[in-house]
C-alpha cells in the first residue's frame, strides 16, 4: 500500500498537476546579477547582458527563454514565462501586494492546475498533494508491554485529562490547538537524524525526510483549521507556553530514548484519532456546523469541490492513522536493537 500511494503521488501530481516548472539558466542569472552591473560601469556601450552574449556568438532575441527549461508545450510555457520571469531583477508579489524587486534573478515559479488555472498556494505544491487513504484500520492500538511502553501510553494518557477539562467539546478549536503540538516531534525528530547522520557521516535511510514530512503534513493540518477557529488572544498564549515546554521536553526525550519518544507520539495519534472521531459525531449530531471545506483543504488533499468540513475531518483522522503507524514502527525498530536508518523510511505514506 505504501509504494502505490507513493507511486500514484508522483504519477499523478506530475501528469495531472504539474503543467509548468521554470527554471532560469545559471550562466544567464549569473550574467545578469553578478557580471552584468560590473560590465555596465566598464563599458556604457555594452549597456545590457544580452549585448554581450550577442558579441559571444549566442543568440540575443529571447535569450532568456530560449534558455529556459519547461516541462510541457515550449509555446505554452513561453508565455507562462512572460509574467514570471522578466529581466536581471525578478519580481514576486509580497503579503502586502507589492512587488519585490530583487537583482538575485530568484524567479517564482508559476505553476497551473490541470484545469489551467493559476496554482495560488506558494506554501506547497501540485506535487506535494495527495488523496488520503480513508480505509486505514482506525482501531490499530499498540498494547503498552514494557515499562517504557507503559510509561509513554500513560504520559499521553495523563495529557489527555487536562485537554478534555480545557477544551470540553469545542472540537474545532481543540484541533487547531492540537496541531500546534502535533507538528513538533517530527520536526524534532527529523532535525536529530539530521544532525547524527552529519557527525557520524553516514545515511538516515529516508527517515529524516519522513519525519519532516509529517511535520509538515501536521503543519497543513493546522493551516487548514485556522480556516474554520480563529484562536484567541490567550490561546495563542498558551500555544507559545506549551511549545517551549513541549519542544524542549520531546528534544530530551529523543536523546535519551528514541524508543519512548516515538512510541509517545505514537500514543498520541491514537488519541488524535479518538478526538477526531468525537469532531465527527458532533459534526453528525449537527452540534457543529458543517460548513464548506476550506479551500487549501479542497486543494491538499485533492478533494472535489463541494466537500465539507466533515470530508476534512475524515482525511485528517485518516492521517493521523498513517502517524501512528509511523511512530510505532519507528519505535519497534529501536525495540528490535536497530537503528532508522537500518530500516527503510515509508517515505510519503500519510
Ligand atoms: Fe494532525
Ligand atoms: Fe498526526
Amino acid at each position: 500500500m505504501m509504494m502505490s500511494r507513493g507511486a500514484r503521488r508522483h504519477a499523478g501530481s506530475v501528469s495531472r498537476y504539474f503543467s509548468t516548472a521554470v527554471l532560469r539558466p545559471a550562466t544567464a542569472a549569473a550574467l545578469d546579477a553578478g557580471i552584468g552591473c560590473a560590465f555596465r560601469a566598464w563599458n556604457p556601450a555594452m549597456a545590457s547582458v544580452e549585448a554581450l552574449v550577442a558579441r559571444m556568438g549566442f543568440p540575443v532575441a529571447g535569450s532568456r527563454r530560449m534558455s529556459t527549461v519547461a516541462l510541457g508545450d515550449k509555446q505554452q510555457d513561453e508565455k507562462k514565462i512572460e509574467g514570471s520571469a522578466g529581466g536581471a531583477a525578478a519580481t514576486n508579489t509580497g503579503p502586502s501586494g507589492g512587488e519585490i524587486v530583487s537583482y538575485w534573478g530568484v524567479a517564482p515559479s508559476k505553476v497551473s492546475k490541470e484545469d489551467g488555472t493559476e496554482w495560488k498556494w506558494s506554501c506547497f505544491r501540485p506535487w506535494e498533494t495527495y488523496k488520503a487513504d480513508l480505509n486505514i484500520d482506525l482501531k490499530k492500538h499498540h498494547v503498552p508491554v514494557t515499562f517504557l511502553d507503559k510509561v509513554a501510553y500513560w504520559t499521553v494518557k495523563s495529557l489527555r485529562l487536562p485537554t478534555d477539562i480545557f477544551f470540553q467539546r469545542r472540537y474545532g478549536c481543540r484541533a487547531m490547538m492540537l496541531e500546534t503540538v502535533a507538528a513538533v516531534p517530527g520536526m524534532v525528530g527529523g532535525m536529530l537524524l539530521h544532525c547524527k547522520s552529519l557527525r557520524r557521516f553516514e545515511r538516515s535511510g529516508g527517515w529524516i525526510k519522513a519525519l519532516l514530512e509529517e511535520a509538515e503534513n501536521e503543519r497543513m493540518h493546522l493551516m487548514t483549521f485556522m480556516e474554520v477557529s480563529k484562536p484567541k488572544w490567550y490561546e495563542r498564549a498558551l500555544v507559545i507556553s506549551v511549545q517551549g515546554v513541549f519542544f524542549n521536553a520531546y528534544f530530551l526525550a529523543y536523546i535519551i530514548s528514541p524508543k519512548l519518544a516515538h512510541r509517545i507520539v505514537g500514543y498520541l495519534e491514537e488519541e488524535a484519532i479518538h478526538s477526531y472521531t468525537e469532531f465527527l459525531k458532533e459534526l453528525d449530531k449537527g452540534n457543529i456546523e458543517n460548513v464548506p471545506a476550506p479551500a487549501i483543504a479542497i486543494d491538499y488533499w485533492r478533494l472535489p469541490p463541494d466537500s465539507t468540513l466533515k470530508d476534512v475531518v475524515m482525511v485528517v483522522r485518516a492521517d493521523e492513522a498513517h502517524h501512528r503507524d509511523v511512530n510505532h514502527f519507528a519505535s519497534d525498530i529501536h525495540y528490535q536493537g536497530q537503528q532508522l536508518k537500518d530500516s527503510p523510511a515509508p517515505l510519503g505514506y500519510h
